[in-house]
């Protein structure tokens, strides 16, 4: 595997499932990727499909169509034995750690089991490594004996991280890990889980609701709705603005814990329910809930495409609205892609009601004000710690 292999590659991948007679398409058409070390953060409303993704990645569900590689292999059509050595590549934590731990295995069985599997090590060699991973995901070795019921939520999320690290596996698909904890524990969750990537060095598909999460522990971030991708690109680049209104509304929707920025806030919430995936809207999926709805976003699918080609796009699109700089500057390498045929119009409009008055320079800075609130409010205790990159 080259430098530059992807760890994980998704092409045009579709998910499709029967109910009642009748196929869902749960994801459609989406495209990912994720480099060593990186972690993508995928977020959108239940429903959206982010879960069918990571099962479609550890192949726990079968592709309908499309491609999936891991570290360059592609995996999509591999037969259960030529899968076994990829398996161990790739990991999941799932959202509850109260069902996805058997409650008849003790907490040395359950971490053992993946090794044993693999036919890694002896018995002597594998308690060991199981004691080490219990103890850099912060246990003590005591809990060995314990089975998942004599523990407390958090301390079994603990025992299904160390399960899926026990492999040392390149890349981590977890799946909402902090959702069913309480507000109390999920902080020292993710704070681990921080760690635990910057010292083992692995990927993360990291799946979240929570776009406070997501901004705190990703790197980039893919914002799923109706089972497509909207809009991808860093975690700056999509959740200090939103671009797509769907993005928007998202980050309109996490309440600030100042009570004059929230009263005074104008938020772009979305008015009604997620449609019926069984017969989802023609044109962009969003339509039926979006301000900038036009004729044409009623029967013309719009594409993930660059802000730079969206400007093309939108060269002639007359209007009183302000022009963003910030799209005049985007370069076309940035790989921020939307999936909009208004982008242009709805940030503008987006980043003008961010203030009531003012210039681009105060929207820009407003905007960032309210990023700023937003990763206090979602902290969690206030003690998850920001991972700080550059890009
Ligand atoms: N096993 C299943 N059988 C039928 N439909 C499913 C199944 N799993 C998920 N779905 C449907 O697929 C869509 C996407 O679900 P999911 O991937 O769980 O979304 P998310 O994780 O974003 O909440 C939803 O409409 C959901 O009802
Ligand atoms: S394409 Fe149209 S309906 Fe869809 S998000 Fe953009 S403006 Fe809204
Ligand atoms: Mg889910």
């Amino acid at each position: 595997m080259s430098a530059e292999t992807k760890i994980l590659e998704v092409k045009d991948l579709t998910v499709t499932y029967s109910v009642s007679g009748k196929k869902v398409r749960a994801v459609r058409g989406v495209d990912l990727s994720l480099s060593k070390g990186e972690i993508l953060g995928l977020v959108g409303e239940t429903g959206s499909g982010k879960t069918t993704v990571g099962k479609a990645v550890v192949r726990l569900v079968k592709p309908s169509s499309g491609q999936i590689s891991i570290g360059g292999v592609d995996v999509t059509t591999l037969s259960r034995s030529d899968m076994r050595p990829v398996r161990r590549q790739v990991q999941m934590v799932f959202q509850d750690p109260y069902s996805s731990l058997n409650p008849r295995m003790t907490v040395l069985q359950l971490v053992e089991h993946p090794l044993k599997i693999h036919n890694i090590g002896t018995r002597t060699t594998r308690k060991s490594m199981v004691g080490d991973i219990i103890e850099r995901v912060g246990l003590s070795k005591s809990v060995l004996s314990r089975y998942p019921g004599e523990m407390s939520g958090g301390q079994r999320q603990r025992v299904g991280l160390a399960r899926s690290l026990v492999l040392s596996p390149a890349l981590l698909v977890a799946d909402e890990p902090v959702s069913a904890l309480d507000v109390s524990v999920q902080a020292g969750i993710l704070n681990l889980l921080v760690d635990l990537q910057k010292d083992l060095g692995f990927s993360c598909l990291f799946i979240t609701h929570d776009l406070g999460v997501a901004e705190h522990l990703c790197d980039r971030v893919a914002v799923m709705y109706l089972g497509e991708i909207v809009e991808v690109g860093t975690r700056d680049d999509v959740l200090a603005r939103g671009y797509h209104p769907y993005t928007k509304s998202l980050l309109d929707a996490v309440p600030v814990p100042d009570p004059v920025v929230q009263r005074n806030r104008k938020k772009a919430t979305l008015p009604g329910d997620p449609p019926d995936p069984l017969s989802p809207p023609s044109g962009c999926a969003l339509h039926p809930r979006c301000r900038f709805v036009v004729e044409r976003c009623m029967s013309d699918q719009p594409e993930l495409l660059p802000l730079i080609n969206h400007k093309e796009q939108l060269r002639d699109v007359e209007g009183e609205l302000c022009r963003s700089e910030e799209i005049e500057t985007k370069s076309p390498v940035s790989g921020h892609l939307v999936r909009c045929h208004r982008v242009e119009d709805a940030f503008a409009l987006n980043a003008r009601d961010a203030v009531t008055s003012g210039s681009s320079d105060t929207v820009v800075q407003s905007n960032k004000e309210l990023e700023g609130h937003r990763s206090n409010a979602l902290s969690a205790s206030g003690t998850l710690d920001r991972k700080d990159k550059e890009f």
